[in-house]
């Protein structure tokens, strides 16, 4: 007989349009992410991925990044935020702010990130427009670990598109969103199996346990 795994308890932290968010969201209400969202957190006044956080009937909170005197004081305050409601796992979707060693260590192996390009390509900002400006074929979409670099932790999973000849940056990142939004929930399924370890940087994958 198999222990029954508990749900994932997720804060999930997002700065704006909120689509993976939502897939996250989706997965749950369907049945098919075993997960609570014990917490969306966002940090930009009329982020539209409060309002989904609102309308799923999920909590949430606005920590405006203006509000706090600097970077480790943010952080500080995120991390109290999802410790007071019991968040183990969190995931960035869509979060546009640089987390310092405070926010890193307080969740470290437990703190995922969706990435759209194949990293180590294109880490950063306007990862779609870099890819359209370096003229790369193949582009996609990376889910990773977070550690204390710009996009550069372990990575977990990656998925590939092809770049069309008209694309611009807008074509190629609507091609890519719902990719993404897939790839996030597929990798969150993972980790709600237990199927996802972490030694020495080094990301292990196990097969799927029968029921
Ligand atoms: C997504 O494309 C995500 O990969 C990207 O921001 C977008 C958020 O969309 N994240 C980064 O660039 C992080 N460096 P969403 O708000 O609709 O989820």
């Amino acid at each position: 007989m198999t222990a029954k795994r508990e749900r994932l308890k997720l804060g999930i932290l997002a700065s704006g349009r909120g689509t993976n968010l939502q897939a996250i969201l989706n997965a749950i209400d369907a049945g098919s992410l075993a997960a609570d969202a014990r917490l969306v957190i966002t940090n930009k006044p009329g982020a539209l991925a409060a309002d989904r956080a609102i309308d799923a009937g999920v909590p949430h909170q606005l920590l405006n990044h203006r509000d706090y005197e600097n970077r480790l004081a943010f952080d500080a305050a995120l991390v109290r935020a999802l410790r007071a409601v019991g968040a183990e796992w969190v995931v960035l979707a869509g979060f546009m702010r640089l987390l310092t060693p405070v926010f890193i260590d307080a969740f470290a192996g437990r703190t995922i990130n969706i990435h759209p390009s194949l990293l180590p390509a294109f880490p950063g900002v306007n990862a779609q427009k870099q890819a359209v400006d370096y003229g790369v074929r193949l582009t996609g979409c990376t889910v990773h670990f977070v550690d204390k670099g710009t996009d550069t932790g372990p990575i977990i999973a990656q998925r590939a598109i092809e770049v069309r000849q008209a694309d611009d940056p807008d074509s190629l990142a609507a091609r890519l969103l719902p990719v993404e939004n897939d790839l996030l929930v597929d990798v969150l399924r993972w980790i709600a199996a237990g199927r996802v370890g972490l030694h020495d940087r080094r990301v292990t994958i196990s097969a799927e346990s029968p029921e």
